[in-house]
């Protein structure tokens, strides 16, 4: 009778092994388990047995009774994932539905805008240099002509990294690092790249922020040789009826120091919200290049003149295509993106 019970629970045990399904596991329940199943039928019978038998019997057939109901109710689980997993499978994916066409995608507002500036820039000889992100106090400030404790360093609310370095708060470090990597060769060239300033965000200003600047440096270069190159920006990417106004200024690395405005493109100087009723759009910072900066970056001050400029990228795209907020630059929103 032991050899019996034990040959029952081998094969009952292997056939649990093959159930697959609900029904599978129904089968096997009454097989074994159930009213009229192997293991019911031997426990009825122990009555039966010669007294000796009966305890050694029972006790084992008991003990098989429970590792039958713990394996069953293990591969009942089993089974239960394995058909909801298929079942998820199923559903989740329907086979005759059309596929979602992906989207060649294009390229960013910003990158469009300093696309167009590079290309007029190109027309007039001008290489793109690009410098970097990450700069040390001395290249953002000291060598342009802004010692330490200099209180021009204000205009600038700076991101520091450590005491001596600092994400760059304007393009202007990279005339010293092209200056330095050209000498003694006169220099025609842009600096396009991110600018980053520790400043509130709002719907006008940004902490990060795209700049071109631009250094031309060579033996008779003049004012009037700036004011023509803005001039002829601002027509090429304003539309050629723009009128250019040049104002007096101060920056701490040119000498004489300006700042360039168009007359607004929304109203043609007659006045309106964007120009703040005064008829004109500020389109640059600029000026001759300071003798320091110009020593700094290797040149003599003596033999050779310059002039730089620094322009805004995003305001321009935000005046050109009607954008009233800069954060929409860096959300990531497709359903601005795709507008442009
Ligand atoms: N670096 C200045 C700024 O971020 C902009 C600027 C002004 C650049 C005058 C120039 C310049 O090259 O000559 O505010």
């Amino acid at each position: 009778m032991l050899e019996q019970l034990a040959q029952l629970e081998t094969e009952a045990l292997q056939s649990l092994e093959e159930a697959r399904t609900p029904e599978d596991l129904d089968r096997w329940y009454h097989a074994y388990l159930g009213r009229k199943g192997a293991l019911t039928a031997i426990l009825r019978s122990v009555g039966s047995l010669p007294p000796e038998e009966r305890p050694t019997v029972g006790q084992r057939a008991n003990e098989i009774k429970r590792r039958l109901e713990a394996a069953y109710n293990a591969r009942a689980e089993v089974v239960r994932q394995d058909q909801l997993a298929r079942e998820l499978e199923a559903g989740a994916l329907d086979v005759t539905l059309p596929g979602r066409p992906v989207g060649p995608g294009h390229l960013h507002i910003t990158t469009r805008t300093l696309r167009q500036i590079y290309a007029i820039f190109a027309e007039m000889g001008f290489q793109v240099y690009e410098a970097r992100d990450v700069e040390t106090d001395e290249m953002n400030f000291g060598l342009l002509n802004m010692p330490p404790h200099h209180p021009a360093r204000e205009m600038w609310d700076t991101f520091w990294i450590t005491d001596d370095v600092l994400l760059r708060t304007h393009t202007s470090p990279g005339q010293i690092r092209v200056m330095r990597e050209r000498y003694p060769e006169p220099i025609r060239v842009i600096l396009p790249g991110k600018c980053y300033r520790y400043e509130q965000i709002t719907a006008r200003s940004e902490h990060q922020f795209f700049q071109v600047e631009g250094l031309a440096v060579g033996r008779h270069i003049t004012m009037t040789d700036l004011i023509g190159t803005l001039t002829a920006f601002a027509r090429r990417f304003y539309g050629a009826e723009r009128r250019i106004r040049i104002r007096g200024s101060y920056f701490p690395f040119t000498e004489p120091s300006i700042e360039a405005d168009i007359d607004c493109i929304l109203c043609g100087g007659k006045g309106c919200r964007v120009c703040k009723y005064s008829g004109w759009l500020e389109i640059a910072g600029a000026g001759m290049v300071h003798p320091v900066v110009l020593s700094n970056g290797g040149y003599d001050p003596d033999e050779w003149s310059g002039f730089a400029f620094g322009l805004g990228v995003e305001r321009p795209a935000m005046l050109k295509y009607g954008i009233d907020d800069i954060r929409l630059f860096y959300s990531n929103d497709l359903r601005f993106l795709h507008q442009f």
